[in-house]
C-alpha cells in the first residue's frame, strides 16, 4: 500500500515550485490533492501532471492574506472530499532584497500579510476542521 492512500492533502502555493513538487510527490504516494493557489493561476499543467500519476485532484482558489478566501478554500476542499488529512501551508513570497533602511513599508506589510498572517489564517481554520473530524497534520513552510 502507498504511504498516502486515501489521504486528502491541501497545499497552498501548490501550483509551482516547492508546493507543486510536494503535490506530485504526494500524488505518487496515492494522495488526493487540493492545489490551493492564487485565483488567477494557470493551473491546467499542474492538474494534468497530478492526474497523469493516477491521483485525484482539484484546484482551489485562495489568497492566504484574505481570511475569507482561506475559509472558503478549506470549506470547498472539505465539501468536495469530505475531510482534510494533511495541510501544507507553503504559499509565500520572497520580497525584494534590500536593507531595512531602504525597504518600503508596503513591501514589509505585504510579506507579513502573506508569509506570517497567511500562515495564521490557514492554521487556524485547518485546526478547526481537524478538531471537528478528530485529527490531521499541518506542515508549515518557513
Ligand atoms: N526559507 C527559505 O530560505 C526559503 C527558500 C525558498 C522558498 N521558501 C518558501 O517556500 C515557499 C515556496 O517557495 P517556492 O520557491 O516554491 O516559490 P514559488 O514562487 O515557486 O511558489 C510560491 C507559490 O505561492 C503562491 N502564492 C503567492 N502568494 C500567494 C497568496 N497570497 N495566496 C496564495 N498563494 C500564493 C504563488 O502563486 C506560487 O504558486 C514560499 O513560502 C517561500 O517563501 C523559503
Amino acid at each position: 500500500m502507498k504511504k498516502l492512500e486515501n489521504k486528502i492533502v491541501f497545499i497552498t502555493g501548490g501550483n509551482s515550485g516547492i508546493g507543486k513538487a510536494c503535490a506530485l510527490a504526494a500524488a505518487k504516494e496515492g494522495a488526493t490533492i487540493a492545489v490551493a493557489d492564487l485565483p488567477n493561476s494557470d493551473y491546467s499543467q499542474s492538474m494534468n501532471e497530478i492526474k497523469a500519476l493516477g491521483a485525484e485532484c482539484m484546484f482551489v482558489p485562495i489568497n492566504v492574506a484574505d481570511v475569507e478566501s482561506v475559509k472558503n478554500a478549506i470549506t470547498k476542499t472539505v465539501e468536495e472530499y469530505g475531510r482534510l488529512d494533511i495541510a501544507l501551508n507553503n504559499a509565500g513570497i520572497a520580497g525584494t532584497a534590500s536593507g531595512i533602511h531602504n525597504m518600503p513599508e508596503e513591501t514589509w506589510n505585504k510579506i507579513i500579510a502573506i508569509n506570517l498572517t497567511g500562515q495564521f489564517y490557514c492554521v487556524k481554520y485547518e485546526l478547526q476542521q481537524f478538531l471537528n473530524q478528530g485529527g490531521g497534520v499541518i506542515v508549515n513552510m518557513a
